[in-house]
């Protein structure tokens, strides 16, 4: 190990270390917590500068982030954010954490990577350790960032250490949070590995070392690519289901009692979030490059991007049996977040579905605990709304109610009661709620015998 490398992890060890975490986000706040928390003095660096107000200002705006964690961490002088770059000088270890989003080619964007990179790059000197945590193609690391740090002139693991280390945040999860969660690290050489090992290990439970960055880089990839395919399966036999007459909620909670061998996905009104319907596309898109199409990746991105047209299918369905066209018809979206239980409304399948039924002619509205308003921009449909209160009332008056999230919050018995028609895409409502129900890849319940009908 050289002499750089010796020293940082004694500074590591110590405490002693500077830490900064550049971006801020869902994923950037809570490493820079952790980090903070386990005794390194941390700066975050972020271009919006109403985050990094909040950040001095002792607040949290990530649900996972309680703000009396940041407050006590600012008050204890470990935690601090800004906007200017040059503090990277005085810096000992650098994680990036900026977005890594698609282009409308479905390309990987990489301005982001890029802009903090040319950043850093300014300030990179001697000893420092860079790590880059956005989800990415492999190759990232050893093609686009070393060349842009070693043009400084010091080399990547002699001068300056660099490493990918994938964030593997689930927001709203109850059990695994930053710090239980194992953290796979491959650095560019074997000294880079160590330093990140070790910078991670302050914070971090398990530390899970791979041999490269690339090899890092594409294990998050299979993560994210493994669930997109599943659920792409699962949605398949969903619309299967539907045309067979089979409740495909039945089929999955059964299936789910073999005790090895199998593990449940659900279908749903398609894929949300900032990771799996982006992230496969970063592979698909590099794999091309080398010649060869991930055809599991394409197919799964097919299907499942079809999913919100099949739920406004199934809405001008559920209305055709009461007689109302979609055009015209008042629609109430419950649940507008891309998951449950949380406020990140990045790729829901919501804004599709309402996009949809918007152009069909719908009236929108929509209901969410977690999203008191909705601006124009964030939706197709292009219109701003505010959150409904959700009442009996208000449930009544709506043509429709489509569950499209399903937040612990709702009440779904009454929902079920005072909802005149639904189509739940969650199974949130149960397959015994009665014939205004349509679920998605289930049976419709059938309407009793009219008497006269039954005589
Ligand atoms: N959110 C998740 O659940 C999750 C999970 C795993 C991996 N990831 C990956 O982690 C990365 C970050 O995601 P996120 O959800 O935290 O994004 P985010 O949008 O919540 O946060 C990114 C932050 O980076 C800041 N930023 C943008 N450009 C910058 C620049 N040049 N310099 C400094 N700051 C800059 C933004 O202002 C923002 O605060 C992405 O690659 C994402 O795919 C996210």
């Amino acid at each position: 190990m050289n002499s750089l490398a010796t020293a940082l992890l004694e500074k590591i060890h110590t405490r002693q270390g500077r830490a900064g975490v550049v971006g801020l986000g869902y994923v950037g706040l809570p490493l820079a917590v952790e980090f903070a928390r386990a005794g390194l003095t941390t700066v975050g660096i972020d271009v919006d500068a109403r985050k990094v107000d909040e950040v001095n200002a002792g607040h949290s705006y990530i649900p996972d982030v309680p703000t009396a964690d940041v407050a006590r961490l600012r008050q204890a002088g470990r935690l601090s954010a800004t906007t200017d770059f040059s503090v990277v000088r005085d810096l000992d270890t650098v994680n990036i954490c900026v977005p890594t989003p698609l282009r409308k080619t479905k390309d990987p964007d990489m301005s982001y990577i890029v802009s903090a990179a040319e950043q850093i790059a300014k300030h990179l000197h001697p000893g420092l350790l860079v790590v880059l945590e956005s989800t990415t193609y492999p190759g990232t690391t050893a093609e686009l960032l070393q060349p842009m740090f070693e043009a400084s002139g010091l080399k990547a693991g002699k001068d300056f250490f660099l490493a990918f280390s994938p964030e593997r945040v689930d927001p709203a999860n109850d059990k695994f949070n930053t710090r239980n969660t194992p953290k796979v690290v491959g650095g560019t050489t074997g000294d880079c590995s160590a330093v990140a090992a070790a910078l991670y290990g302050t914070a971090i439970d398990t530390i899970v070392p791979v041999s490269s960055t690339q090899v890092a880089e594409m294990v998050k990839l299979l993560e994210n690519t493994f669930r997109a395919v599943n659920i792409g399966l699962v949605n398949e036999l969903a619309l299967m289901c539907d045309r067979m007459g089979i409740d495909v909620w039945e089929v999955v909670n059964a299936a789910k009692t073999k005790p090895f061998g199998f593990m449940p996905f659900y279908p749903g009104p398609g894929l949300g979030g900032h990771c799996i319907p982006i992230d496969p596309f970063y592979l698909s898109w590099k794999a091309k490059q080398a010649g060869f199409e991930a055809r599991f990746i394409e197919l799964a991105g097919h299907v499942n991007a079809g999913m919100p047209h099949y739920v406004a299918d199934k809405v001008g369905e559920a209305l055709n049996t009461h007689r109302k066209p979609v055009n015209g018809s008042s629609i109430l979206v419950l649940g507008i977040s891309y998951k449950r239980d949380i406020d990140d409304i990045r790729e829901s399948p919501a804004l599709d579905v309402m996009h949809v039924l918007h152009q069909r002619g719908a009236r929108i509205a929509y209901a969410d605990p977690h999203v008191p308003s909705l601006r124009a921009r964030d939706w197709p449909g292009g219109c701003e709304l505010t959150s409904v209160d959700l009442t009996r009332d208000s449930l009544a008056s709506f043509d429709c109610v489509v569950v499209v999230t399903d937040h612990r919050a709702f009440d779904w018995t009454m929902v079920a009661d005072a909802a005149t028609l639904i189509v739940d895409t969650r199974n949130a409502i149960g397959a015994t709620a009665g014939p205004h129900v349509f679920r998605l890849g289930a049976p419709q319940q059938k309407s009793p015998e009219p008497e006269s009908a039954a005589a």
